[in-house]
């Protein structure tokens, strides 16, 4: 049985249809007070999957995933996976000060203590993120996919990684594109505010595309994008896995000049093109 939490309605609904399933019926509303029932309504099996993101509200979603991950649990149902194809929480993987906490692992151990079996994400944030799992947990990677997209659409084009921690991504896409790629040197100088080095490659008169695991803020992009732009690119794309787009981040995107934005379906939003279903369901079905 296939379960599409609130946060990933479509995607589970995609996943389940690859696997020639039907999407288990789940019922998930608010009480007047702001308290969550979660109801599920189809037959149960011995084995589950259950496809939840937890993006905005992260909190709300974790809290869905949980209460459908206990209930599956009492129900006796022995294995239950569980995909998070947008890990929230997951840049929160340490403790960067005294005294903070490590919030991705409480979420690991919760998951473990409320019964999931196995663990499945889409291009977390750290690699190491995997470790803060005693069960088997799985890291798979979205950049083939979207290889495949800008491969049928840009032709030669540079692939930049706007800071060193994309770098694998862009080599990775490259990789499959057989084309150039290269990173940019930035500095977060806080939350909001970041800073970009201009880098040394020649993209004068050529098709570029930014590449980067999650665009939150947009600042990252934004940076390099204008960096780009004066350096003479002739087309500007910008693509990711994870499209958190807070507030005004697309707009702030689209008034550099990019041509084109466009992420996976990790997360539903305008630009949410290219869908991970079938590298889910490949996983899923390997495994299972
Ligand atoms: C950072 O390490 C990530 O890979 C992204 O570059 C970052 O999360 C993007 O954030 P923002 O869009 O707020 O610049």
């Amino acid at each position: 049985m296939i379960i599409g939490g609130s946060a990933s309605q479509k995607l589970g609904a995609l996943v389940a249809k690859e696997l020639n399933e039907i999407l288990c019926p789940l019922e998930s509303r608010k009480f007047p007070d702001g308290e969550r029932y979660i109801r599920i309504r189809g037959n149960i099996d011995t084995k589950a999957v259950i496809i939840q993101s937890t993006g905005y509200p992260q909190d709300q979603n974790l809290m869905e995933l949980f209460f459908i991950l206990k209930t599956l649990k009492n129900l006796e149902v022995e294995d239950i996976r569980v995909v998070i194809p947008y890990f929230g929480y997951g840049r929160q993987e340490k403790r960067f000060k005294s005294g903070e906490a490590i919030s991705a692992q409480v979420i690991a151990e919760l998951l473990e203590e409320a019964g999931a079996s196995e663990l499945y994400s889409i291009n977390l944030h750290e690699d190491g993120l995997c470790d803060l799992f005693n069960i088997p947990a799985h890291n798979l990677s979205a950049m083939p996919l979207i290889a495949e997209y800008l491969g049928e659409r840009y032709n030669d084009p540079i692939i930049v990684a706007p800071d060193k921690g994309a770098l694998g991504f862009a080599h990775e896409i490259a990789g499959i594109l057989n084309c150039e790629y290269d990173y940019m040197e930035k500095t977060r100088i806080s939350p909001e505010v970041v800073e970009t080095k201009p880098n040394k490659l020649d993209v004068k008169d050529r098709e570029v595309v930014i590449i980067d695991d999650i665009i939150s803020t947009g600042g990252t992009i934004v940076n390099a994008s204008q960096i780009l732009r004066k350096h003479g690119a002739s087309k500007i794309a910008v693509s990711c896995v994870h499209p958190v787009l807070v507030e005004d981040a697309l707009l702030k995107i689209f008034a550099t000049g990019v041509d084109e934005v466009v992420s996976t379906d990790t997360l539903q939003s305008d630009v949410s093109t290219i869908s991970v279903a079938p590298l889910i369901a490949r996983a899923i079905n390997n495994v299972g």
